[in-house]
Order: C-alpha cells, then sequence, then structure tokens
C-alpha cells in the first residue's frame, strides 16, 4: 500500500497484504501481554472459554461490519458514518473512535517501551544465570518503578511509531510482517513445548485449561468482552480505517475468519507459555497484575538451552509485533485529522503523538515510580491498569455497540451485505450475521453494560 492520504487512499497490494496488515494490527500485546494477565486474573480456563465465545460470535460480526462500512466509504472512523448519515450525531461513534484510539496508545506504548527493555536486559546479561522467581520479580519492579526508563522508552516508542506512520504505512509494513508473523508463530510454539514439558506445568494446564466455573464472577463477562474486542482491534474505527483500503474483490467473510483464527491462535499459545511456566516457578497466576508476563518470562529463559538467545529474539519479535498495532493505532486519529481538519500528515502525526505522550505521562509512571498512579485512592487499581479497562474494555464495548446498531440499523444489513457481495463474492452467513448485529450484539452487551453499572463491580 502507498501512503493512503498523500496519494490518494491506498489500496493493499493483495488479500494476503491485508490481511498481514490487519492481522499486524490485531496481534499484539492484547495477545502476549493482556490476554494472560486478564486470564489470570480472570479465573483462568473458564474466563478462555466465554473469552472464545465472544470472539466468534461478536468479535468476527462486528469485524466484518467495520471493514464493510470502511470500504464502502472508503473513509475514516468519522467520515465513514458522516458519509453515510449525514448531519446526525452518528459521527459521535467515530469520535469516540478516536478519542479512544489515542488513550490506548498512551498506556499502549508505555508496556511496547517495556518490551524494548527486556530486550536490552536481556542481551546485556541480567537473565544469563538461572532467575527464581523472586529475582525475577525484583528484576521487574526495579525497573518498572523507574521514571527515566520508563518515560524515555514510552518517548522512544512513540517517535518510531511517529516515523512509521507519517512516512506512510507503506509496503514497508506488509514485507515485514510477511517475514516476522511466521517467524514469531514458530518461536512461540517452540517455547510453548518447553513450558508444557517443565515440572510442575499439570497444574499450569489445569488452570488454563479446565474451566471451573465457580472461578468466575459478575466481572468476568465485561473483562472478556473488552478483551475480545480489544484483540481484534474492533470498537474503535481501526478496522473502518484499514478497511477502507481494501479493494473490492477480496473477500471481506474470508478475511474476517482468518484474521480471527489467527490471533486466536497466538493468544492460546501465549497463554500455554505463561501458565505451565508460572506454576513451575511458583508464582500465582493472578499476583502479577500488568507485569505477568515481563515477570514469568524470565524463569522460562532461564530453563532453556541458548536461553538469551530465545529471549533476545522473542522479546524483540514482541517489540515488533507491537510496533504494528501502535502504528495501527496511531493512524485512526492522524487519517482523522488529515481527512477531516485538513492538516498535512507531518503536522498531524507530530501534533497527535506529543498528545498522546503527554496522556502517557502518568501510565508510565504508574508501577512503581510515583505512589499516587501506581496506587490510585479507592477501589481503582494504578493508573494504567484504570486507562486499560476504561478504554480497552469499556470505551471499545460502548463503540463496539454503536457500531454494531449502525450497521444493523441504519446503514442496513441489506446494504452491508451488499457491499460485502460486490464483485460476485457469496454470503451464506448473511441472516446469522444479520440476526448478530441486530439482536445478539445490541442485547448482549447492552445487558452486560447494565449489569456492571447496577452492580458497581467495574474492575
Ligand atoms: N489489537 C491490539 C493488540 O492486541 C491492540 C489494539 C486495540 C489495537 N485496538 C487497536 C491495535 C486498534 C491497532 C488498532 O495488541
Amino acid at each position: 500500500m502507498t501512503n493512503p492520504s498523500a496519494t490518494g487512499r491506498g489500496v493493499w497490494s493483495s488479500k494476503t497484504g491485508f490481511i498481514l496488515a490487519a492481522s499486524g494490527s490485531a496481534i499484539g500485546l492484547g495477545n502476549i501481554w493482556r490476554f494472560p494477565y486478564m486470564v489470570g486474573e480472570g479465573g483462568g480456563a473458564a474466563f478462555v472459554v466465554i473469552y472464545l465465545g465472544f470472539v466468534f460470535l461478536l468479535g468476527a460480526a462486528v469485524m466484518l461490519a467495520e471493514l464493510a462500512l470502511g470500504r464502502h466509504t472508503d473513509r475514516n472512523a468519522v467520515g465513514a458514518f458522516a458519509a453515510t448519515a449525514p448531519g446526525t450525531l452518528w459521527k459521535l461513534v467515530g469520535m469516540l473512535g478516536v478519542i479512544t484510539g489515542v488513550a490506548i496508545l498512551s498506556f499502549y506504548a508505555v508496556i511496547a517501551g517495556w518490551t524494548v527493555g527486556y530486550l536490552f536486559k536481556t542481551v546485556t546479561g541480567s537473565f544469563s544465570q538461572t532467575v527464581t522467581a523472586q529475582e525475577s520479580q525484583a528484576i521487574f519492579e526495579s525497573f518498572a518503578s523507574s521514571p527515566t526508563a520508563n518515560l524515555g522508552l514510552l518517548f522512544a516508542f512513540l517517535a518510531v511509531t511517529s516515523i512509521v506512520v507519517w512516512r506512510g504505512v507503506s509496503g514497508g509494513i506488509e514485507r515485514v510482517s510477511k517475514i516476522l508473523m511466521p517467524v514469531l508463530l514458530g518461536l512461540l510454539i517452540l517455547l510453548a513445548i518447553r513450558s508444557v514439558t517443565l515440572s510442575g506445568a499439570g497444574a499450569g494446564l489445569e488452570f488454563y485449561l479446565a474451566p471451573d466455573f465457580s472461578r468466575i464472577s459478575v466481572a468476568t463477562f465485561p473483562a472478556a468482552l473488552g478483551q475480545a474486542f480489544f484483540s481484534l482491534s474492533l470498537g474503535m474505527g481501526a478496522m473502518i480505517t484499514y478497511g477502507s483500503y481494501v479493494s473490492k474483490k477480496i473477500n471481506l467473510v474470508t478475511s474476517t475468519g482468518i484474521i480471527c483464527l489467527f490471533d486466536t491462535l497466538i493468544a492460546l499459545l501465549a497463554g500455554l507459555i505463561i501458565f505451565p511456566a508460572l506454576f513451575h516457578a511458583g508464582m500465582s497466576p493472578s499476583g502479577g497484575g500488568v507485569g505477568l508476563v515481563f515477570q514469568v518470562l524470565p524463569t522460562l529463559f532461564a530453563e532453556l538451552p541458548a536461553g538469551q538467545l530465545f529471549g533476545a529474539a522473542f522479546f524483540l519479535l514482541l517489540a515488533i509485533a507491537a510496533l504494528t498495532s501502535t502504528i495501527a493505532l496511531l493512524e485512526v486519529p492522524v487519517s482523522y485529522v488529515i481527512d477531516e481538519w485538513g492538516w498535512s500528515r507531518g503536522k498531524a502525526v507530530a501534533a497527535t503523538a506529543i498528545v498522546t505522550f503527554l496522556i502517557g505521562v502518568p501510565s508510565a509512571l504508574a508501577s512503581g515510580a510515583v505512589p499516587f498512579f501506581s496506587d490510585l485512592p479507592g477501589a481503582a487499581p494504578d493508573f494504567l491498569s484504570l486507562m486499560s479497562i476504561i478504554f480497552g474494555n469499556y470505551a471499545l464495548t460502548i463503540g463496539s455497540l454503536g457500531l454494531a446498531i449502525f450497521v444493523g440499523y441504519r446503514w442496513g444489513v441489506q446494504a452491508a451485505a451488499a457491499e460485502i457481495e460486490s464483485e460476485g463474492v457469496t454470503f451464506g452467513l448473511k441472516h446469522a450475521w444479520g440476526f448478530l448485529l441486530r439482536f445478539l450484539a445490541p442485547v448482549g452487551i447492552t445487558a452486560i453494560l447494565v449489569y456492571i453499572i447496577a452492580t458497581g463491580n467495574y474492575f
């Protein structure tokens, strides 16, 4: 794809190119960092079951709707609503998406910075001797509570993201993903094999794979739903924007299926790596919070021959997977500002990145650097977790609800299906999809939100 806004809207070079770019946006820290810690805090396998149900029932339906709307209107997250329903308030759903994109990027880039920090630590030998659980936790705590490391890495990660977005999300990303995604997949499979063969792995596998529904609570449902939307990059117009670069020849239905399967596979593999290793090291699945993966993995690398090499490769690939997501996150507000405010790409990128950095400062200081942000008053956890819950769960859930109602009722299932069926694509599940968008998604999501508000069970 060429720079979409400098040369008119670009088009992905092929179906593979599109699927790789969309998967690159979906696959990231959400799969490898966020999914395991949500499963750990959310009660294990029972959470996983509910999560899978949400991905394939609601997530896939919403993804298809976003892609179709984007391709049909050829516009950004806000413009797509404005073009389909001119002069209405529907564009507020798109606006919420733009704000959510900035908010998610502000804490996501903090964690992305950690992957770079851990890459350096691994390369410089911090984990070259056997590390115990306690040592690994201590290393994490001293790293995560350093204000200079956190702010510096946040700044650096946003700077690299900005440069890529400023130069246009061009062929580079497609080419890089083509090589690196298979490598990441291969490495994850290898690590999973090592992890499940560790002593004590059985208890981890049981926690992760044998559902115990007594472990879950009311709060599990919004958490699993939010995680599904987060992991698939839905509810904030990212797939509208990416859909606007898709040619009419591409089958959106099979593409959606492949992206959802691929994203789920990577998340499930991440869990297969983390939980056996975690139980082997004698850690608690719910004790690590946002640091879970960073505390567990060094103990696993210590158990591998050439662990330093595997560790470095892992954090490098994770940083790149995070970068393909931060690029898409930044592209949403940037393409909005360019299209709707008429700004140049350079100015749009610079302004958005600076605002994102400023909003990201408290998240960067929320893991020990500043006590107030690290332990907020009341029931709320630290500032980063709070941003992750508000924007990563609730805002995406509300955005997806708005999108389902918009496509289901305002634009209309018939019109949307006609877009999906352009150039002879057959869409056999049209009626099921219409039912999901018009009934199951609105009713299900509203019920969950109302329940949460009524019980006050926000976290
Ligand atoms: N799906 C990404 C991940 O799992 C995170 C994400 C959420 C995202 N919304 C997005 C990425 C929008 C790009 C665009 O890591």
